[in-house]
């Protein structure tokens, strides 16, 4: 990594600002766009001096365009994304044209440099509703949300640019990853919830739901190994933690961890929002075979540093 050209896309937000911090530890030379829809500038405070920000829109084709130019670029991380599954019901076009649209000019920006490797952020929303678990790659790929939809468009073009024209591109299909600085869905949902008031915890949907988390420094770390092994390319990896855990189980572990045991009523809405998936646990052989992945963090110490982070930083 030391002393090449890499591009965050989407580098203000959540996973890709702590990719960046590892790769400014290891002396690459960062760029970093994002046009802060959701991400925050103050997530980058780490790596500021380090890198380089432009605030780039990957709906905009000529900006990326220069960007690539200007800068050279060798190895492209794509997270820039709608990541939130309701606001793409709410605005399925924003969605579309950020998560397709957007890996599109981003592929073809890549098709006019000299690209050693694209890894792109894809998701586990791309199986839609499991036929059988644990998930492995070949699972049939049917999305039900128009999230699931759009990062499967952006996939699938991937793959068939790199048939096509050689573009060696690589999809990290992400579970559920969670720790700091992320800002929605259920672990920051519950600590949000559980600050206002230690009493009750809300809980969506039944609790039911079954979900592989990994710890985000975790997923940096499959991302790396990624770029590092030649035989990444032309593949799609699951990255999870490999233990999946029910949401009733995770909201009983976070009020023992905070302490709250026997204090905190746990209550269940029954309902859960549209495009919702029941059950996500995924199979990682492939990724630990292939790749070497094994997840360092487990969840009760990921919940733990999530936790002394959220009792430091949000106020
Ligand atoms: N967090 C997870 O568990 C998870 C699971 C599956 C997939 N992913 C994927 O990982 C990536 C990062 O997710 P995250 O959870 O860090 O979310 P995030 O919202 O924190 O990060 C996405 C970033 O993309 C930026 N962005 C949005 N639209 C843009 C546009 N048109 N142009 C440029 N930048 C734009 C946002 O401002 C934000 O900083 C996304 O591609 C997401 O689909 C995340």
């Amino acid at each position: 990594m030391k002393g090449k050209n890499v591009l965050v896309t989407g580098g203000a937000g959540f996973i890709a600002s702590h990719l960046i911090d590892r790769l400014v530890e290891k002396r690459a030379k960062v760029t970093v766009i994002d046009n802060l829809k959701d991400g925050k500038i103050e997530n980058l405070e780490k790596s500021k001096n380090k890198m380089c920000f432009k605030k780039v829109d990957v709906r905009d084709y000529e900006g990326l365009q220069n960007i690539f130019k200007e800068k050279q670029i060798e190895i492209v991380f794509h997270f820039a994304a709608n990541a939130n599954v309701p606001y793409s019901v709410e605005d399925p076009k924003y969605d579309f044209e950020t998560n397709a649209l957007g890996t599109f000019n981003v592929l073809k920006s890549c098709m006019e440099s000299d690209i050693e490797k694209i890894i792109y952020a894809s998701s586990a929303a791309v199986y839609g509703e499991p036929e059988y678990t644990p998930i492995d790659e070949n699972h049939p790929l049917n999305p039900i949300s128009p999230y699931g939809a759009s990062k499967l468009a952006g996939e699938k073009i991937g793959f068939a640019y790199y048939h096509t024209y050689g573009i060696p591109f690589v999809s990290m299909r992400i579970f559920n990853t969670y720790g700091p600085r992320q800002p929605r869905y259920v672990m920051s949902d519950f600590l949000k919830k559980l600050k206002n008031n230690p009493n009750k915890l809300e809980v969506l949907g039944t609790g039911e739901q079954i979900r592989d988390y990994c710890y985000v420094t975790d997923t940096v770390n499959a991302f790396m190994l990624a770029t590092e092994k030649k035989n990444a390319i032309g593949e799609a990896f699951n990255i999870a933690g490999g233990k999946s855990i029910s949401i009733k189980e995770l909201a009983e572990e976070m009020v023992r961890i905070l302490g709250l045991e026997g204090n905190t009523e746990i209550y269940y809405t029954g309902k859960s929002w549209k495009g919702d998936i029941i059950k996500l646990i995924a199979d990682v052989s492939k990724i630990t075979e292939m790749l070497e992945f094994k997840p360092k963090i487990g969840l009760r110490e990921g919940i733990s540093k999530l936790k002394d982070w959220f009792e430091k930083e949000v106020k």
